[in-house]
């Protein structure tokens, strides 16, 4: 019932775990928890219920009895950290928090088989918390746009692997995704296309808030990002008196022809995939008044403490004025109340608010100007998010012949080389204690539908996931160990339907 005798179908895999006594499951099993983790015992209930036709009945009492699941607040220090265990009949979960709670039940669904005798519950004694405290995912729902439901849905996949962050990417050249009110025409006409030309679409803010909701009932935190100043096309569409002309270099020229693409046009929608043609006006009072407006509805549609203001491929943008800007829409993140993110090139601002987090998105061998630039968010106070598209970015094909995907980072990405990285080594001089987490961003250029989503991201996400959230020396930090563990997985995703990629790198037959 376990992988070799000691390695429990776990990604990511514990801190510490022994295997233990199994428990077996009958149709008059329990969820038992007191009255303040009822939530996390009903989210529990719901999936143990999905897989296994039983019931579930959820009980606000303190005495378990044999084949009960019970949750319990119980320790002292917080931040994601559980204790389960499986001894008499009984499996346990406790921790310091709800948000330990909901991680050891995403622990437990994994310990969920079945055999010629029923289903049962893997034995298991866990101690756990994790290595970082952001565990990032990252949709683009700019390039192709992706419902509420589809984004749902994305949470409970990424929650099921100890995710704790959903970074949305709402805005971009192709569209203007978020609901601005003053602003009617950023939906009402920047939002309607997408990339190749597809269908686009955005979220009110109601439908916003529901997202949220629904993510942070299962602990996990939405960033939303507000592309500034490049990847701004969309901006031209409906609000052009806050833009630059559209640059229109050979690089893109060439790219576009080689694509069948059109080239963007100021005003009009784009539906290429070209990259650093648009600008904001910098240093324009005007554009700094819209971007306080937009910065202060999205502050207020998010509980989270971060608000991503991109920063990214403003090649159209001379140095000074960037670093201008950058200081200033840093500025104006810390005045709605939120800690800046952006991505590295940030880094170049004139001034970075105290705190601020850098998203480094360069490669395994960073580009020295792209290392320094996120080491000035760490000289800041601040700390870095690592997001190596060479390994982490979970648009790039697997391998060549790919239907789905990108190869510009490197070239392909396999599960191995997603998996064969470690955040520490990446930046020289930016080691744990200067790295708040790593995110794997999914970019939808190609990604039209939630079906290509769940290929892209998995299972490549689940080892991103083991990364992020096991000790760097455990023994199961391996490409051996996971991709045992992540063919542990497949008969979870099978029974949701979910349209992971069958990677010829995963022993599946294990499952
Ligand atoms: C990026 O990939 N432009 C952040």
């Amino acid at each position: 019932m376990v992988i070799g005798d000691t390695t429990l179908p776990l990604v990511p895999y514990p801190v510490q775990a022994r295997a233990g006594a199994p428990v077996r499951l009958t149709d008059r099993a329990r969820v038992v928890a007191e009255p303040a983790l009822l939530d996390e015992a009903r989210l529990l209930a719901l999936d143990l219920s999905a897989r296994t036709g039983f019931g579930f009945e959820i009980v606000a009492d303190p005495d378990p009895t044999p084949g009960d699941v019970a949750l319990r607040r119980l320790g002292s220090t917080p931040g994601d950290a559980y204790h389960l265990t499986t001894a008499d009949g009984v499996v346990r979960i406790e921790a310091p928090d709800d948000a330990g709670v909901f991680w050891g039940t995403r622990t437990l669904l994994q310990l969920l088989d079945h055999d010629a005798d029923g289903w049962f519950f893997h034995g298991a004694e866990i101690e756990d918390a994790p290595r970082f405290a952001y565990r990032g995912a990252m949709l683009d729902v700019a390039r192709h746009f992706f419902s509420v439901r589809d984004v749902c849905h994305y949470i409970d996949l990424v929650a099921a692997l100890k995710i704790n962050v959903l970074h949305l990417h709402l805005t971009d050249d192709q569209g203007w995704r978020l609901e601005i009110e003053g602003y009617p025409r950023l939906t009402a006409d920047a939002a309607r296309s997408a990339a190749g030309g597809d269908a686009g679409g955005f979220y009110t803010q109601d439908d916003y808030r529901e997202i949220v909701a629904y993510a942070a009932r299962r602990h996990i935190t939405v960033v939303p990002e507000i592309d500034t100043p490049g990847h701004t096309h969309a901006v031209t569409v409906a609000q052009p008196e806050f833009t630059e002309p559209t640059v229109i270099s050979d690089d893109l020229r060439a790219q576009s022809v080689e694509l069948g693409q059109d080239l963007p046009v100021h005003g009009r929608p784009y539906t290429g995939w070209g990259v650093g043609f648009s600008s904001l006006k910098t240093g324009d009072p005007g554009t700094d008044a819209f971007l306080d407006d937009v910065f202060r509805q999205v502050a207020a549609l998010t509980p989270g403490p971060w608000l991503h203001f991109g920063g990214d491929e403003c090649l159209g943008t001379s140095a000074e004025d960037f670093a201008a800007f950058t200081a200033r829409a840093a500025a104006a993140v810390v005045g709605v109340g939120k800690t800046p993110i952006a991505w590295h090139e940030a880094g170049k601002a004139a001034e970075l608010p105290p705190g601020s987090i850098g998203q480094y998105w360069g490669f395994l061998e960073p580009d020295p100007a792209q290392a320094e630039e996120a080491r000035a968010f760490v000289a800041a106070g601040g700390a870095v998010v690592l997001s190596p598209s060479d390994a982490a970015y979970l648009d790039m094909k697997y391998d060549e012949d790919f239907p789905l995907g990108l190869t510009w980072a490197n070239g392909p990405t396999s599960v191995r080389a997603s998996y064969e990285w470690d955040p520490a080594t990446v930046i020289a001089g930016v080691s744990d204690a200067d790295i708040l987490g790593i995110e794997a961003p999914l970019w939808t250029e190609t990604v039209r539908t939630i079906a290509d989503v769940e290929t892209m991201a998995l299972p490549r996400l689940a080892g991103i996931a083991d990364i992020a959230w096991s000790p760097r020396d455990a023994d199961t930090r391996t490409w051996e160990s996971v991709r045992g563990r992540i063919a542990r997985l497949a008969p979870a995703w099978h029974a949701g339907s979910v349209r992971f990629h069958p990677s010829e790198e995963i022993p599946w037959t294990q499952a």
